[in-house]
């Protein structure tokens, strides 16, 4: 990137209007319950027939991103540069990496205290193992965002939250210097109905763990939106859970799409999500 561009990285952006993509929702009459198959190999992630891909409009939130906040529509665009330069090993990833997520994290959402637990990076090449994730999700469901978090920090951290506000986020961010395929779409919470969410079984065969997320079933007035060519620079914070009940934001269902006009010689979208439980 140019020092101009590093000084004002915003300058570069063509702010695009709404483009029409196709996004993997549940059928609107599936009788089954929807589940999703990660081989583990290098095959992509599969569906059973709950889902079917239908067109839905996506608006670039570039046009005014502080509309979109992490508490109200539950997804949050953030410039944050990290000083990590290896994606490529976990327990480097796990050390100044994950400190970094930690501040992002307490500094957008106004939490207390941060546990960042787990990460994935995805790449779309075609031998990877983990690649972006064409389906409608959040990551959790009113079950498990709580066993969840008891789980991934310990029962006996979690007892002593007890009585605290928590939250999980998800902070993601690309690898490559500029997303050009494979951008992130995010449904603005506030325009969901709780039952538009279906809980779906989510199918790790390498170990053959079967975990529970939800899918999104189309409806009118669900509003979509992305961020036109984010840079290794920014993240954006998903929420997946909140125990406060009467917050605007509590799933955010998210999904990765292909630009109807993809470049073909585009490279393929490389990021990393880092997974955290959250205190106020
Ligand atoms: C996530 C997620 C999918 C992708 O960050 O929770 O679902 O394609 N990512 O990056
Ligand atoms: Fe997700």
């Amino acid at each position: 990137m140019s020092d101009a561009l590093k000084a004002n990285p915003a300058a570069r952006y063509q702010v695009s209007g709404t483009i029409t993509a196709d996004l993997n929702y549940i059928r609107p009459d599936a009788a089954m319950t929807p589940e999703v198959i990660y081989s583990g190999g290098a095959a992509p992630q599969a569906y059973n027939d709950a889902y079917k891909f239908m067109a839905a409009e996506i608006t670039d939130a570039r046009r005014d991103p502080s509309k979109f906040t992490i508490h109200a529509q539950g997804f949050e665009l953030v410039t944050s540069p990290t000083r990590n330069k290896n994606f490529d090993d976990d327990e480097i990833i796990k050390g100044t990496y994950y400190d970094e997520i930690a501040d992002i994290v307490r500094d957008t959402t106004g939490a207390g205290e941060v546990f960042v637990f787990d990460h994935t990076v995805r790449r779309g090449q075609k031998n990877s193992v983990r690649k972006p994730a064409h389906h409608v999700h959040n990551d959790y469901t009113s079950n498990t965002g709580i066993t969840r978090a008891q789980e991934a920090i310990g029962a006996q951290a979690f007892e002593k939250m007890k009585g605290r506000r928590m939250i999980q986020i998800n902070v993601w961010r690309a690898l490559n210097p500029i997303v050009q395929r494979s951008p992130l779409a995010y449904c603005d919470s506030a325009t969901i109905q709780p039952d538009d969410l279906i809980p779906t079984k989510i199918h790790f065969t390498d170990n053959d763990h079967i975990g529970e997320i939800f899918a999104l079933r189309k409806a009118a007035g669900q509003k979509w939106y992305y961020f036109s060519e984010m840079i290794h620079d920014e993240a954006v914070l998903i929420k997946g859970y909140d125990t406060d009940t009467d917050k605007v934001a509590r799933f955010t269902p998210h999904t990765a799409f292909e630009y109807p006009d993809q470049d073909p010689a585009a490279a393929p979208r490389e990021s990393i999500e880092t997974r955290t439980f959250a205190f106020f």
